[in-house]
Parts: C-alpha cells; sequence; structure tokens
C-alpha cells in the first residue's frame, strides 16, 4: 500500500484531468459512482461550481454528498441513458478489468455504466495490480433469502465467501444500496480468468450481481503523486 499521503496526491491529480474532460465533453447527464475518491471527486465539483451538470448517482451515499452542496440528483428511473460516468475501482489489472464494491456499492454502479456513453474510471497508482484478487475479495450482492445456499454453492467450488457485517451501528450482515446482503468472495491465488468467472458467478441464483467489472473501462486515468497516466480500453 502506498503512502496516505501519496494516495490522496495522486487522487487530486488524476481527478484534475477528469475535470478537464468533463468541461470539455459538457455532458447533459453524469453518473457517478462512489466511494473516497468519488468523494472527493464531488467536492471539486462543489468547489469550482459546476452547477450547470445534472447527476445520477449509484449510492444514497454519493447522493447525500451532492444533495449537502446544492446540487440536484436525479432518481436512477427517471433516466435511461447516461452520458459519462466516473467512478474509480478497488484493482484494476492490465486489461483494465476491475474489481469494485469494496465500498459495497456495485450493482447499481454496474447498471449506470453500462448504460452510458463513455465510463471512465480514476484510480491511484496502488489500484494497479497484476492479477486480481490476490490480495481481496470479489463483492457480491445477494438476495437475503438465497445467502446459506449461495454461501454452500461457492464453498463447494472451492471459494471462501464471507458474509461482510457492519463494524458499528447495525448488528449482522451489511445491506446494498439495493437491499442485498453483501458477500466477500475469497479466491486463493487471485482469479484466471475474471470474465469467465464473472458469468459462473451469474449463473448462481440469489447471486444478483459482482464486482468484476470487465470491459466496463473506456479511459482509466491513474494518478501517481507527480504525474497521470490515461490507458484506454479495449472499446
Ligand atoms: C464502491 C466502489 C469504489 O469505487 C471502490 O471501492 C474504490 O473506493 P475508494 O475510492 O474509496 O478507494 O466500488 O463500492
Amino acid at each position: 500500500m502506498p503512502p496516505q499521503d501519496d494516495v490522496v496526491k495522486a487522487r487530486l491529480k488524476a481527478l484534475e484531468e477528469v475535470l478537464k474532460i468533463v468541461e470539455y465533453e459538457k455532458p447533459k447527464i453524469i453518473g457517478l459512482g462512489s466511494g473516497s475518491t468519488i468523494s472527493l471527486l464531488i467536492d471539486r465539483i462543489a468547489n469550482l461550481g459546476l452547477n450547470n451538470l445534472s447527476f445520477v448517482c449509484s449510492s444514497i451515499g454519493s447522493s447525500l454528498r451532492l444533495s449537502s452542496y446544492g446540487f440536484k440528483v436525479l432518481s436512477l428511473e427517471s433516466v435511461d441513458q447516461v452520458d459519462l460516468y466516473v467512478d474509480s475501482a478497488d484493482e484494476v489489472d492490465p486489461n483494465l478489468d476491475m474489481v469494485k464494491g469494496g465500498g459495497g456499492c456495485l450493482t447499481l454502479e454496474k447498471i449506470l455504466a453500462y448504460n452510458s456513453s463513455m465510463r471512465i474510471f480514476v484510480v491511484d497508482y496502488g489500484k494497479l495490480v497484476d492479477r486480481l484478487c490476490l490480495r481481496r475479495p470479489i463483492p457480491l450482492d445477494v438476495i437475503p433469502q438465497a445467502i446459506s445456499m449461495v454461501c454452500r454453492k461457492l464453498r463447494s467450488v472451492g471459494f471462501r465467501p464471507e458474509v461482510r457485517l457492519t463494524d458499528r451501528g447495525k448488528f449482522g450482515p451489511l445491506i446494498s444500496d439495493i437491499g442485498g446482503v453483501l458477500v466477500d468472495l475469497y479466491i486463493d491465488g487471485g482469479v484466471d480468468n475474471p470474465g469467465k468467472l464473472d458469468m459462473m458467478l451469474k449463473s448462481i441464483p440469489g447471486i444478483v450481481e459482482t464486482g468484476l467489472f470487465i470491459g466496463y473501462a473506456d479511459l482509466l486515468v491513474v494518478g501517481y503523486p507527480d504525474k497521470v497516466i490515461f490507458k484506454r480500453g479495449k472499446t
């Protein structure tokens, strides 16, 4: 893990580049992901007074942060397409496949990213990995009633599912923005073929969505303390 000061510097540097793209593209509707990187972006947008943007959010957390600055947030169901989606990730591999959901948000993020004309993911250099899930689990959004059956199935194929628990405020599992239970899936040795694994996981009834984002990044913006690197997705 890089030092925290460097991480913040790197993220802010990368976010400045993202803001330039936003100002150039002038999206009518901008979709926002969730997490500490996106919270920094929201703070910068507010500081710059970019009041002409319309937002739709992938989480209650991002919606509340935008609203606290006085921005109007469109409801997800009122929007059928997004012009530009901006989000971060927990891990990104050399093919720009990603793991997301470390902050508990993934299903609405994937829906917004899928339905966006352009998808930008912005990370600090500490998120780049050679192979996904060597150090982190894959978050899954699971229908609550299916939790025992889903976990049994996952264990039977050699994975280690762990229901994510709240650390304070509520006893029991962490509930996702869509009312699911979050399960962190540990895979010894990491993931060989993220696309294949995503399909396999989605074929298990009860798993609503996975934190594997395959082929979603049109542009990856990677911040370092002293530079920013851009990587284009394959599509
Ligand atoms: C939320 C996400 C985030 O994009 C991911 O966890 C990165 O978060 P952060 O910017 O806090 O490092 O997928 O579930």
